[in-house]
This record gives structure tokens, sequence and C-alpha cells, in this order.
């Protein structure tokens, strides 16, 4: 697993802002877009290419070009959503996947109550996008549900991490995939109730206000 914590002002400035208590939804979710955009950027370094002829309107000229299978974008249900836009924004021809993971209050497994992705997955390169790595448990068992439909390149993106999901990722995939997390910030810790401390809360509620 590869850790990359994308170091800007501008992503410093709108992570700030997020935290703040004050902030209200509707400016807490542009917010988000246009974290969510910068962090794209960063994410997409690796993104794969082929070169293709054009012709400018003087010359011939070789370009470049997404490369084919195009990427696949998969937002991990509620919270995952509010990413979407900003994603996309960079990424327009990609494809979008759903999934939707909860957790089993008595066993504590995450399990999946929605599914739209494609079956076969392989050569595909996965954006995984959830606000909060708290725990790790909910992206390994993506991650896991990706592998198990031939992905073996996934790059998640998440605006927090907390030390405690880091290691959880690294101990469950360890070098087994080509697995990035990128992020705007390593939190300080998980509180007793699993929240990101600093963070900024519960992203879903502050995306979408408490249902
Ligand atoms: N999920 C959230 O929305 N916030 C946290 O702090 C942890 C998990």
């Amino acid at each position: 697993m590869r850790l990359h914590v994308a170091d800007h002002p501008l992503i410093a400035h709108k992570l700030t802002v997020l935290r703040d208590v004050r902030t209200p939804s509707p400016i807490f979710r542009q917010l988000t877009e246009e974290l969510v955009t910068l962090l794209a950027y960063e994410a997409t370094r690796d993104i794969r290419t082929e070169s293709v002829e054009i012709d400018t309107p003087v010359a011939h000229a070789m370009g470049t070009a997404l490369a084919e299978p195009r990427p696949i974008v998969v937002p991990i249900l509620r919270a995952g959503l509010g990413m979407l836009e900003g994603m996309t924004r960079l990424l327009p021809t990609a494809e979008v996947g759903f999934l939707g993971l909860q957790r089993n209050e008595e066993t504590l497994e995450a399990i999946t109550y929605a599914n739209r992705l494609p079956d076969d997955l392989t050569g595909r390169q996965c954006f995984v996008i959830d606000p909060m790595l708290a725990t790790g448990g909910t992206l390994v068992a993506s991650i896991e549900y990706l592998f198990e439909r031939g992905a073996r390149d996934v790059i998640c993106v998440t605006l927090l991490a907390a030390p405690e999901g880091l290691r959880t990722v690294q101990d469950a995939i360890g070098d087994r995939a080509d697995v990035t997390i990128v992020t705007a910030a390593v939190d300080d810790h998980l509180n007793e109730k699993g929240y990101i401390i600093p963070g900024l809360g519960d992203a879903g509620d502050r995306l979408y206000g408490v249902v």
C-alpha cells in the first residue's frame, strides 16, 4: 500500500474550513467538491494513458489520451456520493460504479447492501472515493470486493485518514496489489466512538444533514 498526503496550501485552507463546526451543509458540499478536484489531480498522476496521433490545425502530432478500458470511479455510499462531482469534473469519461457497505453491528463485519459495478474489473483502474478513512473496515471490504472482480490497481481518495485505519488497510492488503491512498491529511487518532480526531465530525451528516 502506498500513501500520498496531498500537501498544498489550497487543500490545507479548504480542509480547515471543512473542519470548522460552523460551516453549514451547502458550503461543506461545495468545499468537498473543490477539495476532491484538487485531490483527483494528485490521485490521477499514474492514470493509464496511450499515445495517439492527431492533427492540429497546422501539423500532424502525437498526443496523449486516457487508455482503454476507462477508469472507474466507485463512491462508497452514502458519504462518498458527496465526492463524486469533484472527481468526475476531472475524469468526465470515467465510468461510475456504486458500492454500499454497512457494518453488521453484531459481527462488526462490513456487508454489501448495494452494488452497481461491472462483474469483471480486470485491467481497470478503480478510484474508490470515501471521505473518512477511520477504522479502515469499510475501505478494506471495498478493496477486497474490487479484487474479487479482478481489479489490481486501486486508488482510494479520502479527505481524512486516521493512523489506525491506515494500519488496518496496510495489514489487510500488504503488498498484494497496487493500492494507493490519497488523502488531504492524516489526523491524530480515533476516539472511542470511532470518530477521527480532530476530524470534521460525521461526513455524511455534514454533507446531507442528519437523516
Ligand atoms: N466517519 C465519519 O463520517 N467521521 C469520522 O470521524 C469517522 C468516520
